[in-house]
């Protein structure tokens, strides 16, 4: 499936010394290091990687600052040959731990021991202290084990620093799989999730009509479920004090604003609540020539999205289970593409020339790509130029949010 750039947070924390500064509409990612990346030119951890993107660890690790990836080899892999994918996930998460440990911490360890949290305990899967990992270092060498280890548990040894990026990310090979009895433990394949059934459960019965009704729209948020997606469903109330509208759009623009409705990135509301930027929809792939993007924003513990026609929030988790969050919002979205842009009272509003009107001229859609919808549709508003224009105050609150999740 073609997946173009996925939408992706962009933090603006860098924006520290201007009060108010235009968003780039370029989404920028917001992690720094792809662990598939760094792994690739060690053929010997070649398999190792593989499964960190099986798994979709490797997509939990790009997303965490200050980490440690202890690989394995490829012959030390072969331990894991007969767990299933979800167990190996869990497996493979306690090789992630979510502190940085360069060699040089390793080696000047504090009172030769310490426990480090993995990411198996951030999964919420490891009971008690099943998701901590031991690092003890004894004679000069540095061992791993998992804290609930037995006796009987073999140490898996450090063997070198892999790559190092102090004090951000920390790939070091470790001699053999570090595990334990309820990391191995089998888990249940996770059932197949039914959008419509999901929806139609809490808050979104009748977006989930809406989105049934229209097998393309259907189809791409359908397919792109699996692969990391964030819905933002408006609750009953909202489609219904919009179903007029709606009525009135095109059978394309009807699609359209379905797929305005979907990120084709998993966002957990952790991370949405940590970050503001801007995000571009299941639309915008959809549309070749669109923007379909829209910005997200927190205040407090309010996640908004401004779509510059009209703002949304957040109001209720549908659904988490990585890699789809579903969340209920309390409008529709309107994209800007579609309707009239609702202009934020700007500091210098200059008398704009009726450059506006020439742009879009005799306006005929002769845009093959337009979506422009019935005849009372307002157009003209639309033109992209005006992102430009488009303030927003840089908020400080993002800048070491990543830190949390
Ligand atoms: C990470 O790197 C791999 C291999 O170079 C690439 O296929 C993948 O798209 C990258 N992921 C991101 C999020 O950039
Ligand atoms: C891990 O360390 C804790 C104390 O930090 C200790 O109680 C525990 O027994 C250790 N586990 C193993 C397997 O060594
Ligand atoms: C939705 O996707 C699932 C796979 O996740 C597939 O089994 C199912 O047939 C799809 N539903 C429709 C109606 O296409
Ligand atoms: C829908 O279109 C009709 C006919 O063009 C118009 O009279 C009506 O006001 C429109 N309704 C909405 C909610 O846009």
């Amino acid at each position: 499936m073609a997946r173009s750039r996925p939408g992706i947070l962009l933090s603006v924390a860098a924006l520290a010394v201007a009060a108010v500064a235009a968003l780039a509409p370029a989404p920028v990612a917001a992690t720094k290091y792809n662990i598939t990346k760094i792994l690739a030119p060690y053929k010997e951890y070649s398999k190792f990687n593989e499964m960190l993107s099986k798994t979709r660890l490797a997509y939990d690790i790009n997303r965490r600052q200050t980490i440690t990836v202890l690989a394995v080899d490829n012959s030390a892999m072969s331990a894991l040959d007969h767990y299933s994918l979800q167990t190996i996930r869990h497996i493979l998460s306690l090789h992630v731990l979510v502190d940085y440990y360069g060699d040089k911490k390793l080696k000047k360890l504090a009172h030769g021991a310490t426990a480090s949290s993995s990411m198996f305990q951030a999964t919420g899967s490891a009971s008690g202290m099943s998701g901590y990992v031991n690092i003890t270092r004894k004679d000069g060498k540095v061992s791993f084990m998992t804290e609930d280890a037995d006796d009987t548990a073999k140490p898996s040894r450090y063997v070198k620093s892999v790559k190092e990026y102090p004090y951000d990310i920390a790939v070091l090979q470790v001699s053999s799989i570090i595990s334990s009895a309820e990391a191995e433990a089998p888990v249940p394949a996770p059932a197949p999730v039914d959008l419509v059934e999901l929806l139609s459960k809490r808050y979104c019965k009748s977006f989930a009509s809406l989105l049934s009704a229209d097998a393309e729209a259907f189809r791409a948020a359908n397919e792109s479920k699996d692969n990391g997606l964030t819905l933002f469903c408006p609750v009953d109330s909202a489609v219904a004090s919009f179903a007029a509208t709606y009525k009135n759009l095109t059978a394309k623009a009807k699609t359209a604003i379905l797929l305005y409705h979907a990120v084709p990135d998993y966002f957990s509301l952790q991370l949405l609540k940590s970050n503001n930027g801007m995000v571009t929809t299941l639309a915008t792939a959809s549309e070749k020539k669109m923007d379909y993007s829209y910005d997200v924003k927190n205040k407090d513990e309010t996640v908004t999205l401004q779509t510059r026609v009209v703002t949304s929030s957040v109001t209720a988790t549908v659904g988490d289970m990585e890699p789809l969050a579903v969340y209920a919002v309390d409008k529709f979205l309107q994209p800007k593409e579609l309707f009239k842009v609702v202009e934020a009272p700007a500091p210098a509003p200059e008398p704009s020339s009726k450059k506006k009107k020439a742009g879009r001229g005799g306006g005929d859609d002769d845009d093959d790509s337009s979506d422009d919808s019935t005849a009372d549709a307002e157009k003209g508003d639309a033109a992209p130029a005006l992102l430009a224009r488009w303030v927003v105050t840089a908020a400080a609150a993002a800048v070491a949010a990543y830190a949390l999740i």
